[in-house]
């Protein structure tokens, strides 16, 4: 079938691919609307770019929708904002069918290059403020490195007012109406590729908001889902909201937040947790909370996790192990970036106890920092022990205000 030429600014064109029956994308995000893999082509006096391919499973809908609109010989450029293989997977055979046109990627994109593609190929490196000219076209490239992998760029296209701006302001969200005001309601899905796309990556998405924000936006061509010609800045400004705002009122208060997750099977554990508590809060400057991961769900050990300055993490010793709610609050820093968090942890135990070691090993692993051998007490706690727990919480608030002591790394 013949596709339609989906026209997004004058001499711009839609390229990408549909995936309506996409239901989980990359393992972890769920897809209820499917997706698309944006592509685009800009059309000049002196020849065309391509900007992005697709899936590789989908290239026969990119190849036939850009047949309709050049030929290969015409193609001067292939821009690739970000190589993951759903913009990357027609890259190949679109430089065997295109070879004069000149790959262009960023400097960081490079390794990436040889363990995604697998072969030598020819390119070169945008950096911010170069520019390439089709003509009556010029378009300038952003790095935007790290939304969400290292290698991430934006581009701006100057006589249409357009950035190109790869995965940022992305939705999983399959709709053939293309425009976000033509499509359905996206915005939970707009949010919650935020969430779990590039909140990770907050002072990144900041640093690519100053970037966007030299340039007069008229149209935003993502690389997933509508494209945003309705009001740019709106879309803008929610991702200035979402990357600057703090879910907590420590911040106004002027204290660093350290919070105690624990989980209890007779109670022994908690005691301590009580116990590390009340001795991180004593200390000046510090507002200590503690969560019962027995009955925390994910979005709230999220956002506790994002705002903690130090983590206490407690559990017992189960078959070995600890518990899988206590595993399931280190999974959440997937989301998130540890940027110097200070943790530790503790545990009373039957009797082997090696659920502190193995928390503290996935905190060092996760980059905490871990100042603090596991503290594990067995089976009921004495009093001189519950003292013991009083000094560790103490001893973990004094470090994230400042007190120096030896890192184990
Ligand atoms: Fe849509 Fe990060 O690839």
């Amino acid at each position: 079938m013949i596709p339609d030429i989906l026209t997004i600014k004058p001499d711009v064109y839609f390229t990408g691919a549909f995936d309506p029956k996409i239901r989980t994308f990359d393992i972890i995000m769920k897809t209820a609307n499917g997706s698309s893999y944006n592509s685009y082509v800009v059309r000049g006096s002196e020849g065309a770019a391509v900007m992005d391919t697709v899936k590789k499973e989908f290239s026969d809908d990119f190849f036939a929708r850009l047949e309709r609109l050049c030929d290969y010989s015409e193609i001067r450029y292939i821009v690739l904002h970000h190589l993951e293989p759903d913009h990357s997977g027609a890259l190949i055979e679109l430089m065997s069918r295109a070879p004069e046109a000149k790959l262009i990627i960023s400097g960081r994109a490079v390794m990436m290059l040889k363990g995604i593609i697998r072969t030598d190929i020819p390119y070169e490196i945008a950096t911010t403020g170069k520019k390439i000219s089709l003509g009556d076209k010029t378009i300038e490239f952003l790095m935007t490195p790290f939304l969400h992998w290292p290698d991430t760029m934006s581009s701006y296209l100057h006589e249409e007012k357009l950035l190109f701006s790869g995965d940022v302001f992305g939705s999983h969200y399959y709709d053939e109406r293309l425009f976000d005001d033509a499509v359905g309601d996206f915005s939970y899905a707009f949010q919650y590729y935020y969430d779990h796309i590039m909140r990770p990556f907050k002072q990144h998405v900041l640093n690519a908001l100053k970037l966007y924000a030299r340039f007069d936006i008229d149209l935003i061509a993502p690389l997933h889902g509508p494209i945003l010609r309705s009001n740019p800045q709106g879309y803008i400004a929610k991702y200035a909201q979402w990357s600057s705002e703090a879910k907590f009122r420590k911040n106004e208060f002027g204290t660093k937040m350290l919070s105690v997750f624990y989980i209890s099977s007779y109670d022994n554990t908690h005691k301590m947790a009580e116990k590390m508590m009340q001795g991180a809060d004593a200390v000046e400057g510090i507002r200590a909370s503690m969560y019962d991961l027995a009955s925390l769900d994910e979005n709230n050990m999220i956002d506790l996790l994002e705002e903690s300055d130090a983590v206490l993490v407690g559990s017992p010793t189960i078959n070995g192990d600890a518990v899988k709610p206590a595993w399931d609050l280190l999974s959440c820093m997937s989301y998130l970036e540890s940027n110097g968090k200070i943790g530790a942890t503790f545990g009373s135990y039957g009797w082997t106890g090696e659920a502190p070691e193995m928390l503290h090993d996935r905190l060092r692993g996760l980059k905490f920092r871990v100042p603090l051998s596991p503290m594990k007490v067995k089976l009921i706690p004495t009093e001189e022990e519950l003292e013991e727990c009083v000094a560790f919480g103490r001893e973990i608030a004094e470090i994230a205000m400042g007190k120096m002591v030896e890192i184990e790394m």
